[in-house]
């Protein structure tokens, strides 16, 4: 199933603070080689000390409304993808959208790192029955959720925002979708403490179990697998093959993970949109932080086929087709 929906609009947000391997190399015991070598990170951006999540998703947002010539009256609802939401309540959408200026339903989606595919579908469900047009932003700041001493897990993460405006369209086509999710084993990626089954004491303070920590080997071998089986889905359901597709555009978090789906895909490697290098993984930031940079590098021309795909913690996983700016001539701001 495809909805008729288009991307009216995309912008981004990267902290202006950079923090390169090197620099962690000061903190904690890793090196430049180790991370390059496992993740392909070079650095990552870090929020300044006065930002948190709704400012990220907020500058995205107004960067996404000015690409599709659209002000903030003409939009009814935002949904952020999100797990580090500047507060445990309410939700980083009510604070995107008071920055933003209006009172438009506004609600998190937090499916971990395919938050932001899974907030096209709702958001594109949306547009498509009846409420016009749709922010869909993605936004995190996981830099403040991991352990500084953990290098295990600190050297992975940065922070970031990537929005799109999502508008009805009889012309377009956004989807097929492919979602999923097992919560069986949910302590492979996740902060132990914190919520309602472990609240925070002084205990877990000194177990530093309100910290993320990840089983990294066990997340990676399923991220290969769910991320190469999701994306077959769509392009079955769409009757396409890879040869179809103009550009992968798959979740940050590993370029070797990005390598191992794209090889069992078949999906040649100049197709495939790297980021991680540059952003590490930002969650649910990291697939329209991407396709801002690839738009960017005149990667992505309209008409073309993009296939995204992610996975993350939950766990969940998901895929998605869409056709890049169908009509944009009609819609005059927009490239
Ligand atoms: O976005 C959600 C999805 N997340 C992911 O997709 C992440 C998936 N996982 C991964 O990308 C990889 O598993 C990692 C990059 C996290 C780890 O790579 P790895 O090749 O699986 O390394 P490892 O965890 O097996 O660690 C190898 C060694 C260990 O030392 P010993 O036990 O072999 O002596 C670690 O202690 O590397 C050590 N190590 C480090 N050394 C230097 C772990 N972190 C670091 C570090 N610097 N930052």
């Amino acid at each position: 199933m495809t909805l008729p929906v288009a991307i009216a609009g995309l912008g981004s947000y990267l902290p202006a603070n950079v923090v390169t391997n090197d620099d962690l190399a000061k903190e904690i015991e890793t090196s430049d080689e180790w991370i390059r070598t496992r993740t392909g990170i070079r650095q990552r951006h870090v929020v300044a000390q006065d930002e948190a999540t709704s400012d990220l998703a907020a500058s995205a947002s107004k960067a996404a409304l000015a690409d599709a010539g659209l002000g903030i009256e003409d939009i009814s609802a935002i949904v952020v993808a999100t797990t580090t939401p500047d507060h445990p309540v309410p939700g980083a959408a009510p604070l995107t959208a008071a920055a933003l200026g209006t009172e438009v339903a506004a609600f998190d989606v937090n499916a971990a790192c395919s938050g932001f595919i899974y907030g096209l579908r709702v958001g594109g469900a949306m547009a498509a029955t009846g409420d016009g047009a749709v922010l869909v932003v993605g936004a995190e700041t996981l830099t403040r959720v991991v352990d500084p001493q953990d290098r295990s897990v600190r050297v992975l993460f940065g922070d970031g925002a990537g929005a799109v405006v999502l508008v009805p369209d009889d012309t377009a086509s956004l989807g097929p979708f492919d979602l999923g999710a097992d919560g069986t084993n949910p302590s492979m990626l996740w902060t132990a403490a914190g919520g309602t089954r472990t609240p925070v004491t002084d205990v877990q303070l000194e177990e530093r179990s309100n910290f993320l920590t990840m089983r990294g080997g066990d997340v990676y071998r399923n991220a290969v697998v769910r991320m190469t089986a999701s994306a077959q889905a769509v392009l079955d359901r769409s009757g396409q093959t890879v040869d179809d597709v103009d550009l992968f555009v798959g979740h940050q978090a590993n370029v070797r993970i990005i390598d191992a789906v794209g090889q069992r895909l078949h999906m040649p490697a100049e197709r495939c949109h790297i980021t991680v290098d540059r952003h590490a993984n930002t969650s649910a930031a990291s697939i329209p932080l991407a396709l801002a940079d690839a738009r960017a590098a005149g990667r992505l021309e309209p008409g073309a086929t993009v296939l995204l795909a992610a996975f993350g913690a939950g766990l969940t996983w998901g895929a998605c087709l869409l056709t890049w700016n169908p009509t944009a001539g009609d819609r005059g701001a927009n490239r």
